[in-house]
């Protein structure tokens, strides 16, 4: 029971308490207390962001490092724990040793707004609902496009998840209901994107214009001055997908693009055509700079 205090306490504040009162707090100078988070939920953690031996997983407040030791002992994942909390890290380091994976993960004390996450490709968060919020704009400017985001029990706002799921255990109480999101973090597509088609004819211009809130994108699509509505626009981490149609001889033809994105730069395929007249062409297309809007200012 003594050791369940301070998850009872934990959960107690947080589901008594409203956001804007959490922000009061101060748990000795730090932004979250410590917490474990259930071995359970770690597993589902995991696996909700398909975390490979290829990933290097970062837990910001990483705790005692059971999700990036778990990671390393399951599945084989390089990965880095970093907590304010000097005993946390001392912990954490000794957990490692008894586990058999210190060479495959390290533990740093810093505060994890100020720590370098250029390199994770899985970032793992149990926080706070305002800490989450205001690390937002770090994760969104500092990690690559396509990183996987997986936070136990807090969303990021408007910020909507690519999924979410909930998990119920009655271990430690009679009903314990926990949440787990999972987001991919998306390039910045917005702006005005440019280039030219030769045909029969001669080339012709095509732009399309973005709007993106996070990873929701919309588009507007033009070649010369004929508008072309836009259908079945998505955007998964750098890779933008959409489909315009235009009418050839009274039908419909698709053409689906399919293109990595890389800073002002796109580049893939689009797959054109209906029936025996299906063919891929390659598409490239360059954005002014000075259309782009930030992630965080849609
Ligand atoms: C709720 S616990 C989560 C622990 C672990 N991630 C887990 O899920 O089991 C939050 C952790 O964040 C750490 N923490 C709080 N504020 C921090 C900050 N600004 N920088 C780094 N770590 C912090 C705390 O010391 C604590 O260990």
């Amino acid at each position: 029971m003594k050791k369940l205090l301070p998850v009872i306490l934990f959960v107690s504040l947080l589901l008594l308490t409203p956001v804007a009162a959490e922000e009061e707090w101060n748990f000795n100078n730090r932004d979250v207390p410590y917490v474990p988070t259930k071995h359970g939920i770690v597993d589902l953690m995991l696996e909700m962001a398909k975390v490979t031996s290829d990933d290097i997983l970062y837990d910001l407040g990483c705790g005692d490092g059971r999700i990036v030791i778990t990671a390393a002992k399951k599945i084989g994942t390089h990965g880095t724990g970093i907590d304010i909390d000097p005993d946390r890290i001392e912990e954490s380091t000794e957990n490692a040793e008894n586990a058999n994976v210190t060479g495959m993960v390290k533990f740093i004390q810093q505060d994890l707004f100020k720590a370098n996450i250029s390199e994770a490709t899985v970032i793992a968060l149990y926080l706070l609902p305002s800490v989450n919020l205001r690390l937002r704009p770090k994760i969104l400017s500092e990690v690559k496009p396509g990183t996987r985001v997986v936070s136990h029990n807090y969303n990021m706002g408007e910020w909507e998840p690519d999924m979410s799921k909930e998990i119920t255990d009655d271990m430690d109480f009679e009903y314990d209901s926990h949440s787990v999101f999972f987001w991919v973090v998306p390039a910045n597509v917005s702006g005005k994107w440019k280039w030219a088609v030769q045909t029969e004819t001669g080339n012709e211009d095509y732009e399309l214009k973005v709007d993106q809130k996070f990873q929701a994108v919309y588009g507007e699509f033009t070649i010369g001055d004929r508008k072309i509505p836009v259908k079945e626009m998505k955007l998964t981490g750098d890779r933008l997908y959409f489909t315009i149609e235009q009418t050839v001889k009274k039908q419909f033809v698709p053409m689906r693009f399919d293109g990595h994105v890389n800073g002002n730069f796109i580049a893939g395929n689009i797959e054109s055509g209906i029936g025996s007249g299906k063919h891929t062409i390659n598409w490239k297309a360059a954005r002014n700079p000075s259309t782009v809007t930030p992630l965080e200012e849609w």
